[in-house]
C-alpha cells in the first residue's frame, strides 16, 4: 500500500488572506499596554460610550428569564421584525421578515454574503480606500477585487460615473460604504441612485455597507435600501456595533431579497446558526426604543471630529479630508514620509506606536500608502494629548 503524505498543510483560501490590521495594531497595542506603557489609543473602531442602560437590561432579563437556548438561525421574528421596522421607518423599505437576517455581528453578514454570491474569477468593484475586511473577504471566496481609485482632492469621494467605467462583463458585486471607514466620504443620494440603478440593469449585486449610516453628518442618512424596486440586486449591510455603542455584543444584519436571504440564513445553519439569543432581545430594545441615544452619540461625534481636526491642524504639513460621517480622520502624513528612516505608513505608525505612545493604523491597510487612519472616539484630554506626541514626535524627524 503506498501511503500518500499531504504536500501542504493548509488550504489556499487561507493563504489568500491577512489577519485584519486593525485587530494586529491592537494586539501590538495591547502588548505594550502589558508592559506598563501610558498609550493613547487611537485605534480602535469603536465608541468609547458604554451600551445605553435599557439595551443592557433587555439582555440581563432575557438571561433571567433563561432565554439562552438556541433559537431559529435567522433570527427569532421579533427581532427580524424590529430590523425591518426600524429600516422602513427610517428609510422607507419595504422588507419583510424572510428578507431579513440577524448576524453575529455586520462582518459576519458581510462575509456569508460575499461567500453565497461570489465564486472564483467574479470581479466586486471596491473603492479606495477601503475597510480593511472588504479585501480579504473577497478573497478568500475566491473573487477578484477590483479597486476603484477615488481621489483625495475631492475627499475620496465615490461617484457613478467612477463605477460604471469600472464595470465588466465579469462584475458579480459593488461594494459601497457609505459613510466610509477610514476616510468618512459619503455617497450624494444622486450617486447612490444612479449606482442603484446601473447595478440593477445589469443585474449586478450591490453591497451596502451601511455600519455608520446613522453616523452621516452631511445630511439626512440615506441608504439604497429605500429604493424597493431595485431589491432583487440589493444586500443591506447592517449593524448595531457602531450605532448602539454593542462593538462587543457582536450584533449585525442583512436585509435582501428572499432568495439571498435564504441562502445566507443556510450557510449560517451550517456555521454558527442564530447569533446569541439574549443579544438578540438586547438588539430588539436597541431597534425598538427611543432613538435618543443615536442622536446624542452622533452629536458628540462631530464635536469630536472638529476637535480632532483642529488640533491635526496644528502639526505641520499634515493634511487631512473633512470626513462627513463615521468617526475616523484620515490625515495624509506624506509631508514626514523619507525622513527619520520611515518610508511607509506602516513604519510610521510602528514608529509612532513605540516612540510616541500612540495608536494609529497605516494606510496600506486601506489600500493607500500617505494616510494614517485615527479613531477619535476618544476624551478631549486624549486628543490633545494624543496630537501633541504625535506633533513632537514628528516635528523631530529630519
Ligand atoms: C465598514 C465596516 N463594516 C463593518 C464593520 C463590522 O462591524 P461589526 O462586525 O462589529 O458589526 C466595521 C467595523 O469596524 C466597519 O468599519
Amino acid at each position: 500500500m503506498t501511503v500518500t503524505t499531504p504536500t501542504k498543510v493548509f488550504a489556499d483560501r487561507i493563504g489568500r488572506i491577512e489577519v485584519s490590521a486593525t485587530m494586529a495594531v491592537a494586539a501590538e497595542a495591547a502588548k505594550l499596554r502589558a508592559q506598563g506603557v501610558n498609550l493613547v489609543d487611537f485605534g480602535a473602531g469603536e465608541p468609547h460610550f458604554p451600551t445605553p442602560r435599557h439595551i443592557k437590561d433587555a439582555a440581563i432579563a432575557a438571561i433571567d428569564a433563561n432565554f439562552t437556548r438556541y433559537t431559529v438561525v435567522p433570527g427569532i421574528p421579533d427581532v427580524r421584525k424590529a430590523i425591518v421596522e426600524r429600516h422602513a421607518t427610517d428609510f422607507g423599505s419595504d422588507y419583510g421578515l424572510n428578507e431579513a437576517i440577524f448576524t453575529t455581528g455586520g462582518k459576519l453578514a458581510l462575509f456569508n454574503t460575499i461567500q453565497v454570491l461570489v465564486d472564483h474569477g467574479d470581479e466586486v468593484i471596491l473603492p479606495v480606500p477601503y475597510w480593511v475586511s472588504f479585501k480579504d473577504i473577497i478573497q478568500y471566496a475566491g473573487g477578484k477585487v477590483v479597486f476603484l481609485e477615488t481621489s483625495e482632492a475631492e475627499s475620496f469621494r465615490i461617484t457613478a460615473d467612477a463605477i460604471e467605467k469600472a464595470i465588466t462583463p465579469r462584475t458579480k458585486a459593488i461594494i459601497l460604504n457609505s459613510p466610509s471607514n477610514p476616510a468618512g466620504s459619503v455617497v450624494s443620494a444622486e450617486d447612490l441612485e444612479r449606482i442603484v440603478h446601473l447595478a440593477h440593469e445589469r443585474g449586478i449585486y450591490l453591497l451596502l455597507d451601511e455600519c455608520y449610516v446613522y453616523l452621516n453628518y452631511a445630511g439626512k442618512p440615506v441608504s439604497g435600501g429605500s429604493y424597493t424596486w431595485a431589491k432583487e440586486h440589493i444586500v443591506v449591510l447592517g449593524s448595531l456595533s457602531k450605532t448602539y455603542a454593542m462593538t462587543g455584543w457582536r450584533a449585525g444584519f442583512a436585509l435582501a431579497s428572499k432568495s439571498v436571504v435564504a441562502n445566507l440564513s443556510k450557510l449560517q445553519s451550517q456555521s454558527t446558526s442564530n447569533a446569541t439569543s439574549f443579544v438578540q432581545k438586547a438588539a430588539i430594545a436597541a431597534l425598538t426604543s427611543s432613538q435618543e441615544c443615536v442622536s446624542e452619540f452622533r452629536a458628540e461625534f462631530i464635536d469630536l471630529r472638529d476637535y480632532m481636526l483642529a488640533r491635526l491642524a496644528e502639526i505641520p504639513n499634515i493634511t487631512c479630508t473633512k470626513p462627513e460621517g463615521a468617526f475616523y480622520v484620515y490625515p495624509n502624513i506624506s509631508a514626514y514620509l523619507g525622513k527619520g528612516g520611515i518610508k511607509t505608513a506602516t513604519e510610521m505608525a510602528t514608529r509612532l506606536l513605540h516612540e510616541a505612545h500612540v495608536v494609529a493604523v497605516p494606510g496600506e491597510a486601506f489600500g493607500t500608502r500617505e494616510h494614517i487612519r485615527i479613531s477619535y472616539p476618544v476624551t478631549k484630554q486624549n486628543i490633545d494629548e494624543g496630537t501633541r506626541r504625535m506633533k513632537e514626535f514628528l516635528t523631530k524627524l529630519v
